[in-house]
């Protein structure tokens, strides 16, 4: 397990939309690095930059044509790699976007493998031995090819799926896991992976980790297996690297696949939806809105047992919101954000802020860019200023990426940094305190104290601290041990104090106290 991992806190940047240099209306690598200063600011440690390879941008970049160039739109290799340089001299960590599962349909490897003569990439794709033998059970394509077959997509029409095999082939044109041509694909994936490695790059967060084995079984041990396999390799060459699963089965991802963090994903009606996204089903009882109508047992029921059974051997992260995800400010305002972010960046694991949010930068009706469709809306360039194009690319506004929020009252960093009451001074304190007490951080200890159905606060315990938090707009209180009488507020939004043994939270507070 990478020691840094311990105090790590990640910022997301989605690159087209981060800060433009060069006036072409699209983010680049120096735009980051330019601002990695500011992510210092944050308290941030740690980046995960979305696919920056060459691609032909069907999905956002997610459909990649060569894994060891960077797409000509962010800069060079060379500004990679000096992107890499700048943030370690910094302290800050850099994940890049692996995306194993697929490539893009115009890759070398499958112009290749769609040829009719059989060559060495002709199973690195997953094709059916005629154009009129369906692929049962798959999304595929047929037609479109010289080769007499059909090919297996994983995920939009541009993403054809790269081989690594069938836990139990049912028909003859599915090859096994241990099939040569499939331990092939495996290994190509791991000399992607070196490459980037060797050129500074610090790990990688995992696209559609689970989808790499075909009929796999329940506990998907075949596409366990080869991620198993992937860490042995990184233990043994690159221990520093660090792995990150878009999964969201933890006993699956990190106890049996070897990853060292899985994202809590935003899968609706689940424990982390009802968090902050509870719309997604109908009414909004997101437990963060200040009508106090959440119930925080909808998390912590489907949480704590996945906790319990991995924290031994990773992270179960939660996130503010990712490029996929509708923005936390869709639903809930600057003042239900801050307890929200205060309960996201105080619980174990390794915590992700999604780039803007630290803002409440706000979901925009868009219509859709790059295969983005309903994801459109949280890929808006980041709101610098109150200038131009939102301080994010001098270009003229129509020649933009995606437009800037333009509304009247759009956060900025440039007003936000001065007003110590603003979301992203939260930020900033709280990712203080986090660095600042050990307990805090991924691996501190956890423990419910006080979490009753539809009943508020909200009390926690990591390590000797003592956490409690009230988003609703009434005061509330909650038993507490005689221990914790005489503790002290460390940190506070809003006022909470322990009176005798019950601890007690003017509206909308949190308050952490030592
Ligand atoms: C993941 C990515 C998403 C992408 C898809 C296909 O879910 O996060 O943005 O479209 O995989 O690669
Ligand atoms: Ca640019």
């Amino acid at each position: 397990m990478p020691n840094w991992l311990k105090d790590a806190v990640f910022y997301e940047i989605y690159p087209q939309s981060f800060y433009d240099t060069n006036g072409d209306g699209i983010g680049d690598f120096n735009g980051i690095i330019e601002k990695l200063d500011y992510i210092k600011s944050l308290g941030c440690n740690a980046l995960w930059i979305n696919p920056c390879f060459d691609s032909l941008f069907h999905d956002a970049g997610y459909d990649v044509r060569d894994y060891k160039k960077v797409a000509p739109r962010y800069g060079t290799n060379s500004d990679l790699y000096r992107l890499f340089g700048e943030a370690h001299r910094k302290g800050i960590h850099v994940l890049l976007d692996l995306v194993p599962g697929h490539t893009s349909e115009e890759h070398p490897w499958f112009l290749e493998s769609q040829k009719a003569e059989k060559n060495e990439y002709s199973n690195r794709y997953i094709w059916t031995n005629a154009a009129f033998q369906p692929a049962k059970g798959f999304l595929y394509i047929g037609g479109e090819t010289e080769r007499d077959g059909v090919y297996v997509l994983n995920f939009f029409k541009c993403q054809p799926a790269l081989n690594y095999g069938f836990l139990n082939p049912e028909e003859d044109w599915q090859l096994s896991m241990d099939h040569p041509d499939c331990i092939a694909t495996r290994e190509a994936m791991k000399d992607v992976m070196r490459f980037w490695l060797d050129h500074g790059c610090d790990g990688f967060r995992v696209d559609m980790a689970a989808s790499l084995v075909k009929n796999d079984d329940e506990k998907k041990s075949g596409t366990s297996a080869v991620w198993k396999n992937v860490r042995e390799m990184l233990d043994a060459e690159y221990p520093e690297a660090a792995m990150i699963s878009e999964w969201n089965e933890p006993e699956m991802a990190i106890n049996q696949g070897g990853f060292h963090m899985d994202f809590y994903l935003n899968w609706s009606g689940n424990g982390y939806s009802s968090l902050l996204r509870d719309y997604e089903r109908g009414e909004d009882h997101s437990f963060f809105k200040k009508d106090g109508s959440g119930d925080i047992r909808r998390f912590l029921d489907e949480y704590l047992p996945r906790y319990e059974a991995t924290r031994e051997n990773g992270y179960y992260c939660l996130i503010t919101c990712n490029h996929d995800t509708k923005r936390p400010k869709y639903n809930l305002d600057d003042s239900e954000l801050k307890i929200a972010y205060a309960f996201l960046f105080t619980m174990p694991g390794v915590p992700f802020l999604y780039y803007g949010d630290e803002i409440g930068m706000r979901y925009l009706e868009l219509k859709t860019k790059e295969g983005g469709y309903g994801r459109t809306g949280s890929r808006t360039p980041m709101q610098w200023t109150d200038g131009k194009n939102a301080g994010f690319s001098t270009c003229p506004a129509d020649a933009l990426y995606l437009p800037v929020d333009t509304a009247d009252g759009a956060p900025s960093v440039a007003a936000q940094e001065v007003d110590g009451n603003s979301l992203l001074s939260t930020v900033k304190d709280l990712l203080r305190l986090r660095h600042e007490e050990e307990d805090l951080q991924a691996d501190g200890d956890f423990e419910v104290v006080y979490a009753e159905s539809g009943k508020l606060p909200f009390v926690y315990r990591r390590g000797s601290l003592l956490l409690a938090l009230n988003p609703s707009t009434e005061r509330v209180s909650a038993p507490v041990g005689e221990a914790d009488a005489g503790k002290k507020v460390l940190y506070a939004i809003g006022t909470g104090e322990v009176k005798e043994q019950e601890i007690i939270l003017a509206p909308q507070s949190f308050v952490v106290l030592k």
